[in-house]
């Protein structure tokens, strides 16, 4: 990294170790869409990473009024884009998309808000989205003052049958409102946010493999997820076979119709 693009990044990561990390891991073309995002006033300033994966790392932003944002940035060397290919293929939405890494990256970014956008309309808990551009993502920081919320799988409680209750009805939201199939559901991808005293709730994160309901291999994922969530609560000690989970799930189908 060099010249322009440095100094374009200087504006956004004040800690110049920071920077030198940022610049060994992403290439020039994502802090010009760092630049394009932050001009829109979502954010200013990349503070530090929240989470450091494969394929991407989260940031905690901030914007000009001190609010925290989330800010996901995927890897373009990403060991990930052929599984992408996968989930993106079958998908009316992204059936275009030109077999080539930075094109499936980048429409997995907009597949991700698509989804986040879609969840949120029909009153699934999942981060606000506030915008993306090419593969950098940004949303609402979920946490308590500026700590970002645990995952379900770190978070240790006496009693975990309201999670159980809350993530039934936000799979119900989504496959029955939304028709989306989260298709990575797990433990790792549900965050308990405690910002509001004495109501925790559960955030689904992390959603850009969620395909439609008409996806060829939407029964076989959904049919995954439930057996991965019933498994966990059993271990927990809420103990629910993938059938009455799917039970619970349906048992919603009513309750939702005619709400928002
Ligand atoms: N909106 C958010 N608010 C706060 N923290 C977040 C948010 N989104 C993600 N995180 C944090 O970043 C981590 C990774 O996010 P996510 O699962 O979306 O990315 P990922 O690329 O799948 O990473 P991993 O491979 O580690 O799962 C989460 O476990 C969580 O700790
Ligand atoms: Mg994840």
């Amino acid at each position: 990294m060099h010249g322009q693009a440095e100094e374009t990044l200087k504006n956004y990561i004040r800690d110049e170790k920071l920077r030198k990390v940022f610049g060994k891991v992403f290439d020039e073309s994502t802090i010009l869409a760092v630049h394009a995002l932050a001009k829109k006033g979502i954010f200013s300033v990349l503070e530090f990473p929240i989470s450091s994966g494969k394929e991407a790392v989260v940031f905690r932003a901030v914007d000009a009024s001190g609010n925290y944002k989330a800010v996901k940035i995927y890897k373009i060397e990403t060991s990930g884009f052929r599984h992408m290919m996968d989930y993106l293929k079958g998908d009316p939405r992204f059936k275009n998309v030109k077999n080539e890494k930075r094109n499936i990256v980048h429409a997995w970014t907009k597949k991700e808000f698509a989804n986040l956008r879609l969840a949120n309309s029909v009153g699934a808990r999942v981060p606000m989205p506030y915008g993306y551009y090419e593969n950098v993502l940004a949303m609402e920081f979920i946490g308590k003052n500026g700590d970002a919320s645990s995952t379900l799988r770190e978070t240790k409680m006496g009693d975990y049958s309201w999670a159980y209750e809350a993530l039934a009805e936000n799979i119900a939201k989504l496959l029955y409102k939304a028709e989306l199939v989260f298709a990575d559901l797990s433990e790792y991808n549900i965050l308990v946010n405690a910002e509001k005293e004495n109501a925790p709730e559960i955030v689904l994160i992390d959603i850009g493999q969620a395909v439609l309901t008409s996806h060829p291999k939407a029964e076989e994922f959904f049919m995954r997820d439930m057996r991965n969530i019933a498994n966990y609560f059993t271990r927990v000690g809420v103990k629910k076979s993938a059938d009455e989970l799917i039970d619970d799930v349906r048992a919603w189908k009513q309750k939702l119709q005619g709400s928002k």
